[in-house]
């Protein structure tokens, strides 16, 4: 073929080609994004894969970071490239809308079919304006207010340029050492699982017809929360029993809520990969979940399962991941580099690829790409949506919803408006880029506002003195600091200490294996409390951590988290009382590492923990129960539960079960309290633990007054994998339990009878 000739036929394609995808572009009578499945869509698409070659699908199923950003162990060179040939139908870590319109345009203009490119990010909990770390959100147990952080985080990163988000991070874990606990909604299934639905929404609204919604991935599909040691990427082992009843329900509940996309985990389930594992891809996200979106990796999740064991090698690694049901790779260049030829020795069938390019372009269809690939790249919506007042107060207000009281002896909290001096002190109380935590996408330290820079100002309002003194670092041995730190604390009314862990103790690759105050803090806090002058802990942190000394002798505790751009005067706000906390813990704090996993629904076993008993499950050195509770955090309100009441104590299969609880506001300021609602069966085919959460309502009470607070259950909310793996509930007794913690609990006995 002479090259003149070769000319002339690329031109000829090249206007078929952009007439063709003009017709795309204009075919539509409205801006709208098209429903992917849609008649029309589905024949679209058809049109487009029709005129794909093999190399140009396997572009689509790939997925590379641009070098703005690394958030794995590797980068590839030259992927502006890769666009340009069609090697690749998405990028991540790439955004703004001039950075993304820069691509897209190669994507657009330069490549031979136009197609546009996703781009993807780690919007985890904010994308400029930063909320609280996902595990802090979860303390409120507002859904409303976490479908809201959800959606202002959307908001922004759509209005730079980007259309899906790697969240939300949907494991349930019961092991604070393991470092991503920061990024979950905690130890609860239930809960987590109303949280998983409350962040799909938000990320995703109803629909994208407006440009300010992104497509969410719920992640690290499966049981990447239960790594064995806590260590991340570890190995996990669990029972398909305690994998159904405990770790799946909330990815569940993230697909019933639409969320168009799943990540595999890194682990290995039951022995094989996630990357690779048909029970998990097939069997149940399919088959049993109705998945319809499409799966991408991990970061380099295929290449990882040479190491696993797993696979052969690379070629092998990327049939056994697209073959199981993976459609996109990220970062791993596995099908971009074998999968042609796999396909060429029919090791993968070219339907397999089909399904997966046609999941993926369905995407791109509801996203409305193809009309207009530009539609995320209005540099006017960034400038006003990112950092708006409205964004900055709802973070606000989620950081204040979000901060645990732990402690407050003598009701030392709130602080009176009128105080003469307070020591400021700690590691953490001016660590601007501290603030932000892990995983915090754009965000940038410098527009977070300290503990210190907040009550500067409120110094200055309420006129007291703030004498500042950092006293040490957050690691490390230096002692030197401490003079100062004493003699602040021996002229002031009150030491505040804010003190805790480095946000790069958290988040990936960030497990601990001492959970206690790192460095000299804690011996910090001692001399502080030597003093005299009552000590208020300000604890920042990306998981529970390990302080008996402290819950001991400090005066007051206030669990803040990472809580993002507004860290600061929400802390003010609370500490001062303008908010009264309402928070409550979604993971149990340990007392030792010891203890280590340990949650409130644990089993009862055959020989449950007595005092009085050597023969016992428990430990010679240490009580068996936690620091705090899951459930537990308290309100400078205080507030009175009546016994529960019951209609009956008898009910059928088809019946529900009416319980009502009175509470009362018996302090003299309005609060919040969350009312929790527990349940054991007590005999089943299975063994239950001895206490479920079942159901929970967040009521407001001004002073004095009283509110009913009315639950529902039906058999469905007691079913549970039986002996013979039926999801299904068991006739029999059980204990329905009500208090504002899992520990403190009034309980009832009530029968389910056929
Ligand atoms: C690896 C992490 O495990 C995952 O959560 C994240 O979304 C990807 N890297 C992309 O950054």
């Amino acid at each position: 073929m002479n090259n003149e000739y070769r000319m002339n036929t690329s031109f000829i394609y090249r206007i078929f080609y952009v007439s063709l995808i003009s017709f795309f572009l204009f075919s539509c009578k409205t801006q709208k994004p098209a429903d992917p499945l849609a008649k029309g869509v589905s024949q679209k698409i058809d049109s487009i894969m029709s005129l794909m070659t093999l190399d140009e699908k396997i572009g689509q199923m790939t997925l590379f970071t641009t070098d703005w950003g690394s958030t794995g162990p590797t980068i590839r060179e030259g992927y502006q490239d890769d666009i340009r040939q069609g090697r690749c139908g998405a990028l991540f870590n790439s955004h703004t809308t001039a950075f993304t319109r820069q691509l897209q345009e190669i994507a657009v203009k330069e490549s031979r079919l136009h197609i546009p490119l996703i781009f993807g990010y780690d919007v985890i909990h904010g994308y400029k304006t930063i909320f609280p770390m996902p595990l802090a959100e979860s303390c409120s147990w507002d859904l409303a207010a976490i479908e809201n952080s959800a959606s202002v985080a959307a908001d922004e990163a759509s209005a730079a340029g980007l259309h899906w988000t790697y969240a939300p991070m949907v494991d349930i874990s019961r092991e604070p050492r393991w470092g991503r606990v920061m990024e979950g909604a905690g130890e609860d299934t239930y809960l987590g699982s109303l949280i998983a639905r409350a962040r799909v929404r938000g990320f995703q609204g109803e629909n994208f017809d407006h440009a300010d919604k992104i497509i969410a991935c719920i992640k690290h599909y499966a049981g990447y929360g239960a790594p064995i040691a806590g260590k991340d990427y570890n190995t996990v082992d669990m029972s398909e029993r305690v994998f159904r009843d405990t770790y799946l329900p909330p990815y569940k509940a993230g697909v019933e809520a639409g969320a168009m996309s799943v990540m595999t985990s890194f682990n290995e389930y039951d022995g094989i990969p996630a990357t690779a594992n048909k029970f998990l891809l097939q069997t149940v996200l399919r088959n049993e979940l109705g998945f319809k979106g499409f799966v991408v990796t991990d970061y380099t999740g295929i290449n990882e399962m040479v190491n696993h064991g797993y696979a052969r090698d690379l070629s092998h690694a990327g049939e056994l991941a697209v073959n199981a049901g993976v459609d996109m790779d990220m970062q791993g260049a596995v099908f971009e580099q074998y999968l042609k030829n796999s396909v060429e020795g029919a090791r993968v069938t070219e339907k397999t690829i089909d399904a997966s390019v046609r999941r993926i372009l369905e995407a791109k269809f509801a996203l409305g790409l193809f009309k207009d690939p530009y539609r995320y790249c209005n540099a006017e919506r960034e400038k006003t949506v990112i950092f708006s007042a409205a964004n900055l107060e709802a973070a606000r207000d989620m950081a204040r919803k979000s901060i645990v009281l732990l402690k407050n002896e003598k009701s030392t909290l709130p602080l009176p408006k009128k105080m003469h001096s307070i020591a400021l002190v700690g590691p953490l109380a001016d660590a601007k880029s501290q603030m932000l935590g892990a995983w915090s996408g754009a965000g940038d330290g410098e527009s977070c506002i300290s503990v210190k820079e907040a009550l500067t100002e409120r110094a200055a309002k309420n006129g007291f003195k703030l004498n500042y003194v950092k006293g040490c670092e957050i690691e490390g041995d230096v002692t030197k600091g401490f003079t100062n730190a004493v003699m602040a604390a021996r002229n002031s009314d009150v030491v505040i200490a804010v003190v805790g862990e480095s946000k790069e103790m958290s988040g990936e690759a960030s497990a601990r294996s001492d959970l206690s105050l790192p460095g000299v803090q804690e011996q910090m806090i001692k001399e502080l409390v030597a003093t005299g002058t009552p000590v208020i802990v300000v604890l920042m942190n990306g998981r529970p951590l390990t302080i008996p000394w402290i819950a001991e002798h400090a005066r007051a505790i206030l669990e803040a988290w990472w809580l993002g751009t507004e860290a600061g005067p929400a802390i003010g706000d609370v500490l001062f009382g303008d908010y009264n906390p309402s928070a409550k813990l979604t993971m149990t704090f340990p007392r030792s590492m010891g203890q280590i996993p340990i949650y409130y629904n644990y089993k009862n076993t055959g020989r449950p923990y007595d005092p009085n008993s050597k023969w016992t499950s428990k430990y010679l050195d240490g009580p068996n129960a936690p620091l705090y509770p899951f459930g537990y955090g308290m309100s400078y309100s205080t507030f009175k539960y009546d016994s529960m009441q019951i209609a009956r104590t008898e009910f059928s299969m088809k019946d529900s079960l009416l319980i009502s609880v009175k509470v009362t506001n018996t302090s003299e300021k309005e609060g919040e309290e969350i009312v929790q609602l527990y349940v054991r069966d007590l005999v089943g085919s299975v063994t239950r633990p001895v206490k479920e959460l079942k159901g929970f309502e967040k009521i407001k009470l001004p002073s004095g007054q009283q509110k009913i607070v009315n639950f529902k259950l039906t058999a469905k909310d007691l079913a549970f994998y039986t002996a013979d793996m039926k999801f299904e509930a068991e006739p029999g007794k059980f204990w329905i339990m009500i208090g504002p913690d899992s520990e403190h609990l009034q309980k009832r006995e009530v029968n389910l009878i056929k």
